[in-house]
């Protein structure tokens, strides 16, 4: 029979008990109303090694996979998506780059306080004009005598009302499009950073999301990260990781879209019998599970990939890499919208109602299909490496 590796298995098992333990099915309705951002739950998960969960313990992580994150991240999704997207982007956009293409001392620095809760990380790449074109990175970087002055505004960057860690990136020339960027690391209580406005979102309410201002914001050349002018490398490789994070995000919203059907059409009687009865019900039962065990799959292969990758171990081409991390969000964020959507409909009215859990999981999940990456760029990206 296929399954988990055992170890995997009682992550996935700490990451249920994680759930019960501090009540956040429970909670998750009054976040939504009140938008409040969960900074006892965000202490917890990093007390509980849940914040940098693939970093080695020499810096202060857990030294578990990529598959164990994925698996751990769909059950605090499964409870709330607003608590699991930070979660993600802390695991995913901010640790996962610093590990692969920071300095001993950025790593030194950095990847402790990450991992164990005490500092929270974003990822600023997204801006005003570089969304779905993230080459076209308008913010620009001078140098002035070794060192790095940044000017330019970031939107939509999720943990950045919060963030003590920033990821970002900056242009020497906008006419090089992404030939010119870098990436950096550094601390946003650096002066010249600000958070801009804060959005008021659709779903994921108790998560923040903010624009970041840098306005003269002078970086030490320690805070460049990889390579100088390869910055786009490490935001597209970073996404790679982060699509599967954000997969991992939707099998939540879509498992517990499928558990709240499944119990409501057993127990909703119309015509004298419970709704499940009627074929026109188990057929969207059906076809629900049959999409999240589908793309659960992909989400364990890529997860498994991006394991073999950071080994060493893995054969595949950068293109084939990114095909089955995108295949991965594509199908898995689909399937959260498809499920939740069907969720909705066999509630009926219920679920038109905001005292209903499977309203809020139709909101939560329309983030998905757009966040690191839109489904047309995860196509995009798909049909580029296979008609290369
Ligand atoms: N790894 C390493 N390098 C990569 C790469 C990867 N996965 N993908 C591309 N590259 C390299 C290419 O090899 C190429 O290198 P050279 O210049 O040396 O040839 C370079 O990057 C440019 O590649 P492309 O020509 O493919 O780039 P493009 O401009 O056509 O863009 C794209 C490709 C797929 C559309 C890309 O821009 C993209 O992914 N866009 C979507 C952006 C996105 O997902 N934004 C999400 C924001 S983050 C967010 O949502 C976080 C949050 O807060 C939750």
């Amino acid at each position: 029979m296929f399954t988990l590796p055992e170890n995997t298995l009682m992550i996935q098992q700490a990451a249920k008990e994680f759930v019960e333990e501090y009540q956040i099915i429970e909670t998750s309705m009054k976040r939504d109303h009140t938008h409040e951002f969960p900074t006892e739950i965000v202490k917890a998960l990093g007390e509980n090694g849940f914040m940098g969960m693939f970093i080695p313990e020499e810096y202060g992580g857990m030294g578990l996979s990529v598959l164990d994150y994925v698996v751990a991240l769909e059950e605090i999704c499964y409870a709330d998506a607003g608590v699991g997207v930070i979660m993600s982007v802390n695991n995913s956009l901010v640790c996962w780059p610093i590990l692969k293409f920071g300095s001993e001392e950025q790593k030194q620095k950095y990847l402790a306080p990450l991992a164990s809760g005490e500092k929270l990380g974003c990822y600023a790449l997204t801006e005003p004009n570089a969304g779905s074109d993230a080459g076209s990175q308008q913010t620009k970087y001078t140098e002035q005598d070794g060192q790095y002055v940044l000017n330019g505004t970031k939107i939509w960057i999720t943990n950045g009302p919060q963030a003590d860690i920033c990821v970002t990136y900056a242009n020497k020339d906008v006419s090089l499009r992404h030939r010119g960027v870098s990436a950096f690391v550094f601390e946003t209580s650096t002066p010249g950073f600000s958070v801009g406005k804060v959005e008021e979102k659709l779903g994921i309410a108790c998560s923040g999301t903010s624009e970041l201002v840098y306005d003269n914001m002078v970086l030490d050349a320690d805070n460049m990260m990889h390579v100088k002018d390869k910055g786009f490398a490490v935001a597209m490789a970073t996404l790679d990781g982060g699509r599967v994070g954000i997969a991992a995000q939707a099998l939540g919203i879509a498992q517990r879209a499928l558990d709240l059907a499944i119990s409501h059409a057993k127990q909703r009687e119309q015509f004298g019998k419970p709704i499940a009865t009627k074929q026109a019900i188990q057929w969207m039962i059906a076809d629900m599970a049959t999409k999240i065990e589908s793309a659960r799959l992909l989400t364990w292969k890529a997860a498994t990939i991006k394991d073999q990758e950071m080994a060493g171990t893995c054969e595949l081409s950068r293109e084939e890499i990114s095909r089955a991390c995108s295949m991965a969000k594509l199908a898995a964020s689909e399937c959260a919208n498809f499920c939740a959507d069907k969720a909705l409909q066999i509630h009926g009215g219920y679920g038109y109602s905001k005292e209903y859990e499977v309203e809020r999981l139709y909101r939560d999940a329309r983030i998905t299909t757009l966040y690191e990456g839109t489904s047309e760029i995860q196509r995009v990206v798909i049909s580029a490496s296979l008609l290369k």
